[in-house]
């Protein structure tokens, strides 16, 4: 080791008198955050490691007693027993420290070659997408789970919003099949940012490459990169994989909000829809009677910080010069805090979901306000009456104000009540009114159907899970 004074930082001292100010050393560690790299810092280190042996560049001894110290630090973190130290900064220092107190000088080659700049830049895109693929086989159970609901109740009746107003009845299985599709695209995200995230940066070094002859092809392949990246200035600077996974994070959360603000609804009992599990249930310390459904409006609130961490790296980003600069350690923090509750909120809404009972009697006895079958009165008259669409939907109307004054469903007004309106209405216009004809005649593709419902979970089992 060379010579250093005590105080300086002994990975980065050389220059220096004096140590680094008690503020300063606060602002400027990570540790207490990147430590959670030190499963890809190591597998990077393992990979340069044996890359500069088979160059040449670090004889076999000392590549073989590197390897044997990463392999006993790797144990020690996992073991508990690693002492993570403040005044060593951040992860990369810390382990490069203990690996010289274990294996003594060899320790020092094995940043030949290497630099914090793009070893940090590796280990968060291989966590990234270790936190990908977590995500997406946890996005794919619940997919499985809601599949499964919408196969169980294809055919339960309820009534289809807009405006939070009622619409036209739908099926519940056809509902939680629109969940399906948006879990399904969220995934997809994911898998692009993946695509696009999955290039090596490790061998740029500081910023402008090595004059050692480094063979970056084997480290990419060796830690499951699909190339290396082409420019070294590029792979120290591009933050934008990270913003990426925020970005599609963010509205994957924002459809679990929906959904989860959904199941709030449906549980209260204005609607009566659902009702929760215990499991997935909370009590309220004064109201006795009382079965909140807190899980879901987490949920619901995890968008916030979601959202912040995206807009938080953004404005970290936004106008930095290149190369690296220490704004770029603020990285991590909103991802982990991103990927971590993406995760938790994920497997809230996945057993909530798998737990929960619906209420079909309640959801068909919310078919009988609100005339939800006004729509199928009107194509009724477009299509035996060959009347206009515009016409139809003013004599719909009227008749709907006759069913209103009188507090009866459109099904419960008389032939004559409704001839009155349109003289060429005939008794077969009973036939449509009904919710489930209403349901079955919605039989174009990616409608609600009982048959597409049934069709469209089978495809969606084929092409989501
Ligand atoms: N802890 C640093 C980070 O997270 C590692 C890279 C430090 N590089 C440097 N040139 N000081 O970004």
């Amino acid at each position: 080791m060379t010579k250093s004074n005590n105080k300086a930082n002994a990975m980065w001292g050389g220059r220096f008198a004096a140590g680094p100010d008690a503020i300063m050393s606060r602002i400027n560690a990570s540790i207490d955050f990147d430590k959670r790299l030190y499963a890809q810092d190591i597998a990077g280190s393992v990979a340069h490691c044996r890359m500069l042996v088979n160059q040449g560049i670090v004889s076999e001894s000392d590549g073989k007693a590197i390897l044997s110290g990463l392999d006993s630090i790797l144990n020690e973190i996992e073991n508990d027993s690693f002492e993570f130290k403040t005044v060593l900064e951040d992860i990369h220092m810390n382990i490069e420290s203990r690996l010289r107190e274990l294996i003594g000088d060899a320790a020092g080659r094995l940043h030949t070659a290497r630099s914090r700049n793009d070893q940090v830049a590796t280990d968060l895109r291989l966590w990234t997408r270790d936190a990908i693929d977590g995500l997406d086989e946890q996005l794919k159970s619940l997919q499985e789970t809601l599949i499964k609901l919408a196969e169980t109740h294809a055919d339960a009746a309820m009534p289809g919003f807009t405006h939070l107003q009622p619409a036209q009845p739908v099926t519940f299985g056809h509902h939680m099949l629109a969940y399906v599709e948006m879990y399904g695209r969220d995934r997809g995200r994911f898998a692009d940012c993946r695509k696009r995230l999955n290039e090596a940066p490790l061998g740029a070094a500081a910023l402008a490459g090595t004059s050692f002859p480094i063979d970056r092809q084997q480290t990419a392949s060796a830690l499951g990169f699909d190339h290396p990246m082409a420019n070294s200035l590029d792979a120290v600077s591009a933050r934008d994989f990270a913003l990426e996974f925020l970005a599609a994070a963010s509205i994957c959360v924002a459809h679990l909000s929906r959904q989860a603000e959904e199941l709030v609804l449906w549980c209260a009992p204005q609607f009566g829809f659902i009702r929760l599990s215990d499991a997935y249930s909370t009590g309220s310390s004064i109201m006795p009677q009382k079965r909140n459904p807190d899980a879901a409006e987490l949920a619901r609130a995890k968008t916030g910080r979601i959202f912040g961490a995206l807009q938080s790296l953004l404005v970290v980003m936004k106008g930095l010069p290149l190369a690296y600069g220490k704004d770029m350690q603020e990285d991590k923090e909103p991802v982990f805090d991103a990927a971590d509750n993406l995760s938790l909120t994920v497997a809230a809404m996945a057993g909530m979901i798998g737990d929960l009972t619906i209420v079909p009697e309640t959801m068909r006895a919310a078919l009988e306000h609100g005339f939800p079958t006004a729509t199928d009165l009107a194509d009724w008259l477009v299509r035996v009456l060959d009347m206009p669409f515009r016409d139809a939907h003013h004599a719909t109307g009227a008749i709907v104000g006759l069913a209103e004054a009188k507090g009866c469903a459109l099904a419960e007004l008389s032939l004559s009540e409704m001839q009155d309106v349109a003289p060429g209405i005939t008794d077969d216009i009973f036939s449509v009114l009904s919710v489930d004809a209403s349901i079955n005649s919605r039989s174009s593709e990616g409608g609600t159907s009982v048959e597409n419902v049934r069709g469209a979970a089978a495809s969606a089992r084929e092409r989501f899970l």
